[in-house]
């Protein structure tokens, strides 16, 4: 009996691992390609050979380029090497390619570098100088450029930061530590986190402008500038004279839309 049981179990573990397992890893394999939309921007653009050689050119110039090379000081080959897959990889993905994201969020890495406007438009030419480099047509390189331009407020350091609660009478205590860990949050780039304090202050006391200001900054972080022109407007009403508010430039770049 017992070497017919040893057989059986031989046979057995056969069929699971010529049977079942093919099966099972041709599943994984269909579940880790995502299908490609023929009219996406990634097709439509040239595909990753494009995207390939669009992120190696503009990464090389930008790197480079005296106004900005002060950035990327100290990166050794390994370190440039995984910005540009890691960049391929990102503008493969949000053009609807096949790619997985590699890279931390956009709004962590940057935070801190002090990057200015100025900076920004420069790797903006560069990628799209490279885009016509690379022959991508003259709609896709527009589209492009409307998402690069949409990350803005992701990268580019503000002189204008969270406030701190008022120090008038009255104020809510809960609301002025949410607001606090708001800021602490904001500071090192973490917004998502940012924002959920910055809403329960402003819920909890309403009348705040320094809440409603901190939860607009970080919306328009974010990328949500209606709900941040909301509450840039309460944070008008609800100034108090605060010059910070009413003399934000942020803040006039919404509410004067
Ligand atoms: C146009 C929009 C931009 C995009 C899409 C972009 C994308 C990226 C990506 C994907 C990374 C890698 C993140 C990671 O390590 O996980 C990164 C890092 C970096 N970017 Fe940008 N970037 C942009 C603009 C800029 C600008 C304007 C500058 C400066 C002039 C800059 C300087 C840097 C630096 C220095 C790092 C390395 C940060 C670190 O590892 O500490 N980027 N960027």
């Amino acid at each position: 009996m017992k070497p017919n049981m040893g057989w059986n179990t031989i046979l057995a573990t056969m069929m699971v691992l010529f049977l079942v397992v093919p099966s099972l890893v041709n599943g994984e394999e269909k579940k880790a390609y995502k299908s490609v939309d023929e009219n996406s921007l990634y097709v439509r653009m040239g595909g990753y050979d494009v995207i390939s050689n669009v992120i190696d050119d503009f990464l090389t110039k930008s790197w480079a380029d005296p106004r900005i090379s002060h950035f990327f000081l100290g990166m050794g080959t390994d370190t440039r090497n995984r910005l540009r897959q890691k960049n391929k990889n990102l503008m493969c993905f949000t053009t609807g390619g096949p790619c997985r994201v590699l890279n931390r969020p956009l709004e962590v890495v940057h935070v801190g570098l002090g990057i200015t406007d100025t900076d920004f438009y420069i790797i903006v030419d560069h990628i799209m100088v490279s885009l016509k480099k690379y022959d991508v047509p003259d709609k896709e390189r527009e589209e492009l450029h409307a998402k690069l331009l949409s990350l803005k407020p992701k990268i580019v350091n503000t002189t204008e930061v969270p406030l701190a609660a008022p120090k008038r009478e009255g104020l809510k205590e809960m609301a002025r530590m949410e607001n606090a860990l708001g800021i602490s949050n904001f500071n090192i780039g973490r917004f998502d986190e940012a924002l959920s304090h910055f809403q329960i202050a402003s819920k909890d006391d309403s009348g705040v402008g320094e809440y409603h200001f901190n939860e607009a900054m970080t919306l328009d972080k974010l990328g949500k500038h209606g709900l941040a022109t909301n509450h840039f407007k309460a944070a008008q009403k609800n100034a108090h004279g605060n010059i910070k508010i009413t003399g934000s430039k942020i803040l006039k770049g919404h509410t004067s839309k």
